[in-house]
């Protein structure tokens, strides 16, 4: 079979440029050879057009509403699996088989603990530090204790931290919310589930047993599983980058939760609830609704519209019905859920939402549950840092075992003075 190529008419003549098939989705031109005949880069602010690995974990088809972990419907997996299975998925490949699903679940059970020094961390926070804030330093903390676990050359090291970083997640944002409220630290226990143990650590009291609500904790775990991984999205993308110069895992899953928390990312959750919150009754819609088409106001109806997802996000639809199944089971009438319901109505028969393509997407219904199960705004994102940890650590596994792997270096375009004489200072005018 003949090699697909493109050709490119440039300046310093015609290139053939191979033309790569992935197993499914959209075919991608190889330009790793552009520069160096052409003396030309590309142009791509917000890598719109721009592949920047290999990878074998997680597709999606933004045209269709596709989103597949290793080839299996996230609707599947939200239904059927456990969170571990998941998280087992991503990181090797396969669903395990019963021993190897239990192996892994007794791994990562016998991780959940932190050091007791990290605790000392956490008192140098602001009580009302928002948990992200936290998250960002105690995350990059980790390294400083784990010395066993940082030499990325290592396929041993790298499990071993990649065991550490999922199992100690839970732990280290249920201390954030603790901590917030003055409450004693839960220690984790290990008779629970991964989300029947982060809810006792987060809700529970060293008072009094704990009982795990198993609807809450169904919801949980679906919430956990619909945010584990996304592909090259822009925070496993600094994961990657970050990774991509040998930086430890913890420090680069750091860097993930510093790019998640901003309010076009992960933060999105919070901002959507903030805001239906403002909106407040389903009679001031139509003001957010202008608002929010109006060129000259910045403002976003916030968890609508995303990057890849030009159809809908069927992440979005698991959730929306979780939403209802776990405000009709806990016998909850919430009147953000009205403005809620209202404005998804609203928004998807109004010509500029359709025209754009805009849906709601997976954050606009998280906020909902996860405020009837009774967290505070500012802990939804951190919720998402806890399960995206693990498509976190599967993306940087893959990119550190890929023999193509070199340190990410994007090129610019230019457009500052060209060079130019020092001038001394008493000659200098001023530019304002
Ligand atoms: N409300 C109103 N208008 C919007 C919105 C919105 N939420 N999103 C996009 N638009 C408009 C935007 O103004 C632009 O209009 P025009 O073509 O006239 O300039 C057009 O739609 C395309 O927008 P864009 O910003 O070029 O699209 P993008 O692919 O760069 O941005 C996005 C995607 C998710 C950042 C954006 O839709 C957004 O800011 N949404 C609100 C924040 C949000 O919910 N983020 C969560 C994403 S899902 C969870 C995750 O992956 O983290």
């Amino acid at each position: 079979m003949t090699e697909k190529t493109v050709t490119l008419n440039t300046p310093a003549g015609n290139f053939d440029y191979p033309v790569l098939d992935g197993s499914v989705g959209p075919e991608v031109i190889d330009i790793r050879k552009l520069y160096g005949q052409t003396g030309m880069f590309t142009y791509d602010p917000g890598f719109t057009s721009t592949g920047s690995c290999e990878s074998k974990i997680t597709y999606i088809d933004g045209e269709k509403g596709i989103l597949l972990h290793r080839g299996y419907p996230i609707e599947q997996l939200a239904e059927k699996s456990s969170f571990m299975e998941v998280a087992y998925l991503l990181i090797h490949g396969e669903l395990p088989t019963q021993q190897e699903l239990d192996s892994w679940v007794r791994t990562i059970t016998r991780h959940t603990m932190v050091h007791e020094q990290l605790a000392t961390f956490y008192r140098g926070f602001r009580r009302d530090a928002h948990p992200m804030a936290i998250m960002c330093g105690v995350v990059g903390a980790l390294s400083s204790f784990y010395h066993d676990s940082t030499d990325i050359t290592d396929p041993d090291q790298r499990m071993i931290a990649s065991h550490r970083l999922i199992a100690k997640m839970p732990t280290l944002v249920a201390m954030a919310y603790k901590y917030s409220l003055g409450q004693p630290f839960m220690f984790p226990q290990n008779s629970l589930t991964y989300t029947g143990n982060f809810l006792r650590m987060t809700f529970g009291v060293p008072a009094e047993p704990y009982e795990v609500n198993p609807i809450i904790e169904r919801a949980m775990r679906r919430i956990f599983i619909l945010h584990a991984d996304h592909e090259q999205n822009a925070s496993t993308s600094t994961v990657r980058l970050a990774g991509s110069s040998g930086a430890n895992p913890f420090a680069c899953v750091a860097a993930g939760i510093a790019c998640l928390w901003g309010p076009a990312h992960g933060g999105a959750n919070e901002a959507a609830l903030n805001m239906l919150r403002e909106i407040g009754t389903t009679k001031r819609i139509p003001e957010y609704i202008a608002r929010a088409k109006d060129k000259n106001d910045p403002f976003r109806l916030m968890g609508f519209g995303h990057r890849v997802y030009k159809n809908f996000d069927p992440r979005a639809k698991v959730m929306k019905a979780t939403a209802d199944e776990v405000l009709k089971e806990l016998n909850i009438s919430d009147p953000v859920l009205d403005v809620a319901k209202e404005l998804e109505h609203i928004a998807l028969n109004d010509e500029y939402f359709i025209e754009k393509k805009l849906y709601p997407n997976v954050d606009f219904y998280s906020g909902v549950i996860l405020n009837a199960i009774g967290f505070p705004t500012d802990m939804f994102t951190a919720l998402f840092a806890l399960a995206r940890t693990v498509g976190w650590v599967a993306q940087w596994n893959e990119m550190i075992s890929d023999p193509e792997q070199k340190i990410g270096r994007p090129r610019q375009l230019y457009v500052g003075a060209p060079q130019r004489d020092y001038v001394p200072v008493e000659k200098r005018t001023s530019a304002a």
